[in-house]
């Protein structure tokens, strides 16, 4: 069967119990207009509304709208203004269009008069806007509605997977042109520029900063300065970059060392090591909560391992040491947001599981399931910040700690495709697949 057909028999069926168990008989998704800088008349890089390129691969057509109501056929009120300014917004090409009715419109006041006449009780999803407020939608962003929603959107279809499949393809060949530029001593602005130039993609067209860091720069965890001059000595180059398909995210890292050998070298291998190891550690009914704890005992280990420490892998993880090397959680789940939606989720409900002080920032908390895509993405990092609270404790070596801080730090991430008979590792294929 056509891949998109089922995706969309899928969200149709999501949004019928979705809406008949929330009491709405029809729903509106706005995709959203770009935001104007204060006293300007530029406007912001567009974001669409997640939920509406969940119905259509569109993700660049500001003001239009998505209709739906149970047991009809979907209606894309696409929007397309009279201007001689601009070009029109391009539509992907497919066989998508048969599955919904697209219906052009160059005002969006022609949705809201439709609203107002044809429409029963309407929930809308999206950013809101002042017209809105004279239509008769029976609810803005219903909280119960969008738990519900978000819940379902944690299992992919098999379109959503084949899409995320062809984003890592994208992304692992911005990523081979970046370790290249590396290797050729270049800037982080230079190495950036490398990265989108491999993908044919502007910088607006990437899902988050890239994180481009070389050398002490890979223990700064969201970094997106981009030096413009190269260090004078490379020694180390984390970087963390993604890429979209059909509005659908990768999100990789990848950690290198200037020597083959050596130290630094000795550790990046042990983290992928240790990456590779927490991957086939997935089983179906695990939470992915263990899974973190698990990788922190990893982290211990290769804590001690290494000589960073001077008592064993189960004191460094008791006494919360562990949290200073690895402060971020495992990973998150990934689709239409690089960081999806739903991870303490516990149903559709909207009831959910409570946040470990332990573990504050773990994205992700939820039973394993067939379906779902998730990060992996173990880091090991010297960010003085967090050393400071163990100023002085005879525990560290610190010495060690010392040789470290010159390359900053290490992160590995892959995203993963659970299903009933195993896990499908999304970015190691596609960077196997350029090979
Ligand atoms: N690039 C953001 C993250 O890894 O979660
Ligand atoms: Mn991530
Ligand atoms: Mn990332």
């Amino acid at each position: 069967m056509n891949l998109y057909f089922e995706h969309i028999y899928t969200v149709r069926e999501r949004f019928d119990e979705a809406l008949a168990a929330q009491g709405f008989d029809s729903v509106l998704i706005f995709a959203g207009q770009p935001a104007v800088a204060f006293l300007d008349d530029n406007a912001y890089p567009f974001r669409v509304n997640p939920f509406f390129k969940y119905w259509v691969p569109v993700t660049d057509s500001p003001k239009s709208f998505i209709f739906y109501e149970p047991g009809k056929e979907p209606q894309l009120f696409l929007f397309q203004a009279r201007d001689f300014w601009h070009a029109q917004p391009v539509v992907p090409p497919g066989d998508w269009q048969e599955h919904v009715e697209v219906i052009p419109i160059d005002s969006k006041h022609i949705v809201g008069e439709r609203v107002a006449k044809e429409f029963g009780k309407t929930a809308f999803i999206g950013e809101s806007f002042d017209a809105l407020a004279d239509w008769r939608i029976a609810a803005v962003n219903p909280e119960g509605l969008l738990h519900h929603l978000h819940y379902q959107r944690a299992k992919k279809t098999p379109y959503e997977v084949e899409c995320m499949r062809k984003a890592n393809v994208l992304a692992a060949r911005g990523h081979l042109a970046a370790e290249a530029a590396f290797r050729n001593n270049q800037s982080e602005l230079d190495i950036h520029h490398a990265y989108i130039q491999a993908m044919r993609v502007r910088e607006t067209q990437l899902p988050y900063n890239s994180i481009v860091g070389l050398n002490e720069h890979g223990a700064i965890l969201h970094y997106d300065h981009y030096e413009t001059e190269a260090p004078s000595t490379q020694r180390s180059f984390l970087i963390d970059a993604g890429a979209y398909y059909n509005g659908y995210c990768a999100d990789i890292t990848r950690t290198y060392s200037k020597e083959p050998q050596g130290f630094f070298a000795e550790l990046i291998e042990a983290m992928d090591q240790a990456e590779r190891d927490i991957i086939d550690e997935i089983e179906v009914g695990r939470s992915y909560y263990d899974l973190h704890v698990a990788t922190h005992h990893k982290i211990a280990k290769i804590l001690h391992e290494f000589g960073f420490f001077k008592v064993d892998a189960n004191t460094i993880y008791e006494r919360g040491y562990s949290n200073a090397f690895f402060p971020h959680g495992l990973g998150h789940f990934i689709g239409l947001q690089v960081h999806d939606v739903g991870g303490y989720l516990k149903n559709p409900q909207g009831e959910s599981y409570a946040r470990d002080s332990r573990h504050p920032f773990l994205r992700l908390r939820r039973e394993i399931e067939p379906g779902h895509v998730f990060t992996i993405e173990p880091g090991l990092y010297v960010v003085d910040q967090l050393l400071e609270a163990f100023d002085g404790n005879e525990d560290f070596n610190w010495q060690r700690i010392a040789e470290l801080r010159p390359y900053g730090g290490i992160r590995i991430e892959d995203s993963v495709h659970v299903t009933k008979n195993g896990v499908e590792n999304l970015t190691r294929t596609a960077f196997d697949s350029l090979k």
